[in-house]
């Protein structure tokens, strides 16, 4: 399927990609790698890792943000606005490339909207709608995440969510960005290229999953055996 981009300015996208995980090694692979935008992480990725109490996850967004020189998404694991809104201060202050990720309920709304008047960056995490993403973008996130992974596991179409966000910012002149989130495989992340998404944050598997085509190999190969004759 191919997306109707005349409305857009496709001058100004340059899709930026993001790792999807808290390990320290894939996050240092990527980057060495040298295409790596940014990080994201949530509490299931975080626990995966084995980081807990509080000093612990601060200091683990401390070393993503020495290993990584862009934007890193840190989540609130409050549900009430007063309180995403101390924990998320004490994330921005960890680094200026800190993120603060807050869920799209209505209390994370009234928290993003602070946050985007008080010049704190948030990520606005599980979105399954367009109307989530008008509803983030008004309160002003700097970048929405649409799930896409999890839309497809429901049968839903994750990249047409993609495609319809991307049109209505573009008409509406939002200027959040859309961050293709629950990356699964290599051909998410090239379909959200086309979709429209400004980020797509992915395992590392998925973005080596990019490098693979067998053609490639056979040729490097053949190339490999003729340059003996050389
Ligand atoms: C990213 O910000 C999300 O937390 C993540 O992509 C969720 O992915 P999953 O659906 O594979 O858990």
């Amino acid at each position: 399927m191919f997306f109707d981009l005349s409305t857009f300015d496709t001058k100004s996208i340059s899709m930026k990609f993001f790792i999807d995980t808290a390990n320290l090694s894939h996050i240092q692979e990527a980057a060495d790698l040298g295409i790596l935008d940014g990080v994201t992480t949530n509490p299931s990725l975080m626990a995966k890792e084995g980081v807990k109490g509080k000093d612990n996850i601060l200091k683990h967004y401390e070393a993503i943000c020495q290993i990584v020189d862009g934007d890193v998404s840190a989540e609130v694991l409050s549900t009430d606005m007063d309180s995403m809104i101390a924990e998320g201060k004490e994330l921005a202050a960890i680094h200026t490339n800190i993120v603060v990720k807050v869920p799209m309920i209505k209390d994370g709304v009234k928290a993003i909207k602070w946050f985007s008047d008080n010049g704190i960056r948030t990520n606005c995490t599980l979105v399954f709608s367009a109307g989530q993403a008008i509803l983030a973008a008004k309160a002003g996130a700097a970048y929405v995440s649409p799930f896409i992974g999890r839309i497809d596991d429901s049968s839903w179409d994750g990249i047409e969510l993609i495609g319809q966000i991307a049109h209505i910012y573009s008409v509406q002149g939002f200027s959040t960005e859309i961050l293709a989130a629950s990356i699964r495989n290599p051909l998410h992340i090239v379909r959200s290229a086309e979709a429209g998404a400004h980020v797509c944050t992915c395992p590392l598997d998925s973005i080596l999953g990019l490098l693979k085509h067998p053609l490639t190999d056979i040729g490097l190969a053949k190339f490999l055996e003729d340059a003996k004759k050389m």
